[in-house]
């Protein structure tokens, strides 16, 4: 009996002899599709080959797809451990043809693989054909030679393949299985239907068309094939059954989970480990593709599934949490198919046992809550909305987790009155904001918060990804559209873009129109705005018109973005370098992370020394050097704590924190936890491994304020660079100074001690020339007698001005009585200085002397002491004037 895993094998491998491609399952969360909440089929990763709009190197392609089907277009949810076939997550493997083989032969092919390669016997299968496809009527008679009553034509939408509201599609041809007439049912198109006998197992669909959002329809220039075969479906009537619940992939997770909780797995609770193990593999796959429980968007999904899943395990009687202890399970069937469930089973795990631990604290009393009301209530009354609402509010029930509970008991939720209780704490939650004093223009993003939600974030996973214009902003108000030539700001229902927070800067990059590529929009910045929950993106519009409602290709600028995540990353091995070299009382105070470079400001005394700072760029180095992963979990505030990471002081956290770790201590035991070098609380973007950081130049230790210091530093290609221009300019010194390394540091400290000498030297010289009144040096040194007071005046050349006030003590020193003005030429301005001996100082001040002169010479001021005084004038060509004035001071 082939297991399902075997399945998967043969699907693939006879397509691969077919000359097919296997190609990986794309994530779940599609990236190239701006409305689809959930990858839901094979083809929506080939979505824009069908179009024509992408070319690859191959033409035709297998896989095995994951898809979750809740919430959006197909959504199983509701039905999910009630029925035999309905499931959150399933595999579709598929078989793909990029304008290469069409019908003629998809059809063989498809026949060839369940009659032959899987056994499946052919007088137990037929097939049905959209009602005007004759040409497949025809080859499924010749290749499969069906009588005509096993061909059975459909008129209706069963057998024309959609994808959502826009895209590829086209006509399809589905196979059916008969399980017998030990189940009830009848064959496709009968009004029985419905029933458990004749099952649909692959569909192959001829893409033909593309649909508009207008409704409108175009032939494709291309015909092309898309197949989806339900994995689970095959399994279960390979292995004797009906019923996807009983084959062996699901049926040990279902063993697992009544292991767990030590019940029956066919017993009473059966329909709990049916949903248990449904949900166990959509949660599990959605938080390893990058999904995290929120209360809006994809994350809501996610969190829905999770507690329909944890109240189904409290109702097997579960006192802890169950889900995360069967995450090992689950990879043990999966993980080698999908490896990305084994990379993140820990953050499986901690994820489902956090949402697990949480949502038990109000389970218990949101259910007695819900039978009180239910005492009240009469026979198939509903249940009335504001109960349902009060759940939701106070107790984390989603409205489809109270639907299951009471869908137990034969009975529905009052929706409209939920409805109108969930518009009336909105308009609350809006006049508060109102009167919370918000600046006006502020508004507007509240609005289109609470109109649209929080935008989806997807840049943790992504750089490129596409989505739809929700709201668009030019100055300060709601508008329609941007033309080109304006800018304003994007609001998108998601977005791959960082909006600035935590210390690291918004993204920048382009929005393109999906209608025309040509047509861009420059993003300039990424903001958070209405209270955090909005993505505007700052935008120019380069060229084309940006509507509202249309659908737009974002890319964020790559190489920026790569910068900027290996500046932060480098910003939290600094942090803990800083700690362990310095001590606890290292705190971060603010921090900057942009594409050039970062700002790390944190509380310590003293400026560090160099010895210091070589040991924390050391140490940094080596933790990028030891390469190793970076890796995100999410916890309580509390837990994360409690293992020892780093929060910013004062900083206000929700309920849950990303926790970012990077750096392996192996054994040393010397880690917050034993293990890991840095653990911080951080919403931002990092590298993947420490390695990608490239290197780390710590370029400036300065004091930011009392007690906090600063570091900058650069890594990467900037750090490369600035060492590299570090080395060229040591190089230069080395030839100028003509010696190398070490020792051009003794050089250069020589000859500048040699200049300090000379300088000295010089400045003696001059002075001794001056006083001698030697060449170059006008006007003498006589001494006039000017009104009875002894007064000496000298212009001098190549003296600076701070030389004046010791020539002027010599001259008085020589002088023993008397007044002295001394102009000097500096620079082509005219220094001026005058000195009084003490015993005139009663009678002439040497600040009058030299305003005087200072007057003379064309300039303004001069000041000091009565017995010393200086000043400056831009002209020195009238220094006999000056002198003159000086004397008339003394003439009085
Ligand atoms: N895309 C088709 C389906 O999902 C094959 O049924």
């Amino acid at each position: 009996m082939p297991t399902l895993n075997d399945i998967r094998s043969t699907f693939l491998g006879y397509f691969e002899k077919q000359g097919h491609k296997v190609v990986p399952s794309s994530p779940l969360v599609p990236r190239n599709d701006p409305t689809l909440m959930f990858t839901n089929s094979g083809m929506v990763q080939f979505k824009n080959l069908f179009t024509g709009v992408e070319t690859r190197d191959y033409k035709r392609a297998t896989t095995a797809q994951k898809c979750v089907r809740a919430g959006g277009k197909h959504n199983d949810l509701d039905n999910v451990g009630y029925t035999a076939r309905h499931h959150t997550f399933f595999e579709m493997l598929g078989n793909f043809s990029f304008g290469d083989y069409f019908k003629q032969d998809a059809i063989p092919f498809a026949w060839e693989l369940i009659t032959r390669e899987l056994d499946i016997p052919k007088d137990r299968l037929l097939v049905t054909v959209y009602h005007t496809d004759d040409e497949a009527a025809e080859i499924w008679k010749k290749v499969a030679g069906l009588s005509d009553d096993r061909i059975i034509r459909i008129p209706t939408n069963d057998n024309f393949w959609m994808m959502g509201p826009t895209g590829p599609c086209g006509p399809c041809t589905e196979i059916f299985f008969d399980h017998g007439d030990k189940y009830w049912g009848g064959p496709p198109g009968s009004p029985e239907e419905d029933g458990d006998r004749f099952v649909e197992i692959w569909n192959l669909v001829f893409m033909q068309n593309e649909q508009f959002e207008d409704g409108s329809m175009r032939a494709l220039d291309a015909q092309s094939i898309d197949t989806g075969m339900g994995i689970e479906r095959v399994a279960a009537l390979l292995q004797g059954t009906n019923d996807n619940y009983a084959t062996d992939l699901i049926r040990a997770l279902i063993e697992a989970s009544a292991d767990e909780t030590s019940t029956d797995p066919d017993g009473p609770g059966k329909t709990h480990h049916r949903v248990i193990a449904d949900h166990l593999r959509s949660t599990s796959f959605l938080i390893a593709d990058g999904v995290m429980p929120s209360n809006d968007g994809r994350g809501y999904v996610l969190r829905r599934i999770m507690r329909r899943a944890m109240r189904h395990a409290h109702m097997l009687g579960a006192r802890d949490p169950v889900m995360y202890r069967l995450v090992p399970a689950l990879v043990r069937q999966m993980g080698a198919a999908y490896p990305e469930l084994v990379r993140a089973q820990a953050l499986i795990e901690e994820t489902l046992k956090l949402e697990e631990t949480r949502f038990k604290q109000t389970l218990d009393r949101g259910l007695k809550l819900l039978d009180d009301e239910l005492t009240g209530l009469g026979d198939g009354a509903k249940l009335p909305g504001e109960a349902a609402f009060k759940l939701y509010d106070t107790y984390g029930f989603p409205l489809d987790l109270t639907q299951d509970a009471l869908r137990e008991r034969g009975r529905e939720v009052e929706t409209a009155g939920f409805d109108a209780a969930m518009a009336e704490q909105k308009a609350k939650a809006r006049a508060a904001w109102s009167g919370s004093g918000e600046a006006a223009d502020l508004a507007i993003w509240f609005d289109i918060a609470e109109t649209h939600g929080a935008t989806d974030f997807l840049g943790y996973d992504t750089e490129t990804a596409e989505g739809q214009m929700l709201a668009l902003v030019r100055d300060g108000k709601a508008v329609e559209a941007l033309e080109a030539g304006e800018s304003g700001w994007i609001v998108l229902n998601q977005t791959p873009f960082y909006g600035e927070s935590g210390g690291q800067v918004g993204d920048t990059g382009w929005l393109r129109r999906l209608e025309n590529e040509g047509d861009v929009a420059e993003v300039t910045a990424t903001q958070k705005m209405g209270g955090g929950k909005v993505f505007a993106h700052q935008v120019t519009v380069t060229s084309g018109r940006f509507a509202r409602g249309e659908a737009v290709a974002l890319e964020v600028d790559h190489d920026r973005r790569s910068a900027i995540r290996a500046n932060h990353s480098a910003t939290h091995l600094l942090h803990e370098a800083l700690r362990r070299a310095l001590g606890d009382h290292v705190a971060q105070r603010g921090s900057l992370n942009a594409p050039d470079r970062l700002r790390f400001d944190f509380s310590h005394a003293k400026a560090l020394s160099p010895q210091e700072i070589a040991q924390v760029e050391r140490e940094v180095n080596a933790f990028i050097r030891q390469n190793s992963p970076v890796t995100t979990r999410i916890m309580t505030p509390d837990d994360a704590r409690a293992i020892g990471a780093q929060a910013l002081f004062g900083e206000k956290y929700g309920d849950e924190v990303r926790v970012v770790s990077m750096g392996a201590l192996p054994g040393s035991g010397k880690g917050a936890d034993g293990q890991t070098y840095s653990l911080e609380l951080c919403g931002g973007t990092h590298v993947a491994q420490t390695g990608d950081i490239g290197t780390f130049a710590l370029t400036s230790e300065t004091a930011s304020s009392a007690g906090v210091r600063r570091i900058e530093a650069l890594t990467g290609e900037a750090a490369m660079s600035e060492l590299r221009g570090r080395d060229l300019v040591l190089g230069e010194v080395e030839g100028l100074v003509k010696s190398r390394g070490a020792d051009v540091v003794a050089r250069v400290a020589a000859l500048l001690d040699e200049r300090k000498a000379l300088s000295n030297e010089v400045a003696q010289l001059r002075r001794e020339l001056a006083m001698a009144g030697g060449a170059g040096q006008g006007g003498g040194v006589d001494v006039r007698d000017v009104a009875g007071v002894r007064f000496v005046a000298q212009v001098l050349s190549g003296v600076s001005g701070k030389d004046l006030p010791p020539l002027i003590d010599e001259h008085k020193g020589r002088l023993g009585t008397g007044v002295v003005l001394l102009i000097a030429d500096a620079d082509g301005k005219a220094a001026v200085a005058a000195g009084v001996t003490e015993d005139l100082t009663g009678k002439v001040s040497a600040v009058d002397v030299v305003k005087a002169a200072v007057g003379a010479l064309g300039g303004k001021g001069g000041g000091g002491r009565p017995d010393l005084a200086q000043g400056g004038a831009k002209d020195i060509s009238r220094s006999d004037e000056a002198i003159r004035a000086a004397e008339a001071v003394l003439e009085g």
